[in-house]
């Protein structure tokens, strides 16, 4: 026998309820994105190699290991995006949309990561994101912030999740601290991690990140980013915690939080969960303001967050409301055609879920309209139809009435 035919590693389907409680989160998200008057926007899902391996970060663990990167048939270098915020950016840039700002857009769709796949981390994930573009306002950050908030409250999961942001500061900023925290750092060389070890000349700031014990235990007394800020990026940043204590966005700040990505500058920020094991990162973002410039467009500044839609469903009871099914069952197969007209008639004048069934005996048929879990169902049989009539049953009852075929638009509308 041939081997189980398997979805690649990392991968999986959304079928039946997954599929619903997906789609459902989606339109929720996008619904409370629209209050916040952002639009839709859809990029490819995959890009020149360059819009990543650029922007995102040569030491980034995506750039260095992660990305599905493959030379197409025209040699032309192609990675299947791996997050969202640097296909925006170019598409706005392509598009010429720069001149028409503040620019505000969602998008949500699959991300490609080589990562090991463990409960929470898969190799194809979806991200719901946001991202403002034009406005450089502590307050523009305070409202992402809400927007996402929001998006947790009306999922009721607020209380699972906390918000945890930090500063990055401006590039000044960050070179003054790397010197600094180089300096302490090589103190403990011969003790940190090797992964550490490397970033202590490429990218020291991520060493702050590293889910090392020795390095956090190093970490830990090392020097802080906020202690050599400017007074403009404490500023800033101190509006930003204002504005969110001003609305009641329940916030900590965490000092170690640095991200993953090096277009951040100032204000940085996850969503964590205990709730999910090792994989807590619910979502994340922050201000960008170098990457659009970065990328060939304007000087431009950015904010936004995207939220992985499966931890976010892992964290979520959605209960849907389901809509009646009414089934349309000829009891015998003479009537199938008479049936199979009836339902698209039927489909094309109510908002009832519809279901003609055609195939096995009568009994199958009623069998399986049981099993659909129909509330009502129309019969046909050769002696009713005889008479321009059909039957309706009520499927849980059992009770059944006859209704002539004039009258049976009326009677669907009627079971609302
Ligand atoms: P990120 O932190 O790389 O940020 O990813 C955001 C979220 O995507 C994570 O917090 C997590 O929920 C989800 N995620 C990431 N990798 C996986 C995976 N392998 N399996 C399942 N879920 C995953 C970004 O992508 C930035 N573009 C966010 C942003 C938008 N910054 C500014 N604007």
């Amino acid at each position: 026998m041939s081997p189980k035919l398997q979805p690649v590693r990392g991968t999986h389907d959304w079928i039946g309820e997954d599929y619903d409680h997906f789609s459902y989160l989606a339109q929720k998200i996008e619904e409370i994105a629209r209050r916040y008057n952002y639009s839709g926007l859809i990029t490819p899902i995959f890009e020149h190699a360059n819009v990543f391996t650029k922007n995102l970060g040569e030491e980034s663990d995506i750039v260095g290991k992660e990305m599905y990167t493959f030379e197409d048939r025209g040699g032309d270098l192609i990675t299947l995006r791996p997050e969202g915020t640097a296909p925006l950016v170019r598409a706005i840039i392509s598009n010429g949309m720069t001149q028409n700002l503040p620019l505000k857009a969602f998008y949500h769709g699959p991300m490609f990561r080589y990562e090991r796949p463990q409960g929470g981390r898969t190799r194809q994930f979806h991200q719901f994101g946001i991202e403002c573009l034009g406005i450089d306002h502590p307050l523009c950050d305070v409202e992402v912030i809400h927007m996402a908030n929001s998006v947790f409250r009306e999922l009721n999961i607020d209380k699972k999740i906390t918000i945890e942001i930090n500063t990055l500061g401006h590039s000044e900023d960050r070179e003054r601290y790397k010197k600094v925290l180089v300096d302490y750092l090589a103190i403990y060389e011969s003790d940190l991690s090797e992964d550490s070890k490397r970033r202590l000349t490429t990218n020291p700031l991520r060493i702050l990140d590293s889910k090392d014990v020795m390095d956090k235990e190093i970490t830990e007394s090392a020097p802080k980013l906020h202690d050599v800020l400017d007074r403009d990026s404490l500023l800033y940043f101190e509006k930003v915690c204002e504005g969110l204590e001003r609305l009641a966005v329940p916030f900590v700040v965490n000092q170690r939080l640095v991200r993953g990505l090096d277009y951040y500058s100032h204000t940085a920020f996850e969503f964590t969960t205990t709730l999910l094991g090792a994989q807590g990162a619910v979502g994340a973002g922050g201000r960008y303001n170098g990457l659009v410039e970065q990328m060939g467009g304007s000087q431009l500044a950015g904010v936004g967050w995207a939220l992985g839609i499966e931890r976010l469903l892992a964290l979520s009871d959605i209960t849907l409301p389901s809509k009646p099914l009414i089934a349309i069952i000829p009891l015998d197969s003479s009537c199938d055609e008479e049936a199979f007209f009836l339902a698209q008639k039927l489909r094309e004048c109510s908002s009832h879920h519809i279901e003609v069934a055609l195939s096995g005996n009568a009994s199958k048929r009623m069998k399986r309209a049981d099993k659909l879990g129909a509330t009502h169902a129309i019969l046909l049989d050769k002696s009713e139809m005889a008479h321009n009539m059909y039957v309706m049953r009520n499927m849980l009852t059992k009770e059944q009435k006859l209704i002539p075929h004039s009258q049976i638009v009326r009677a669907l509308i009627e079971l609302n």
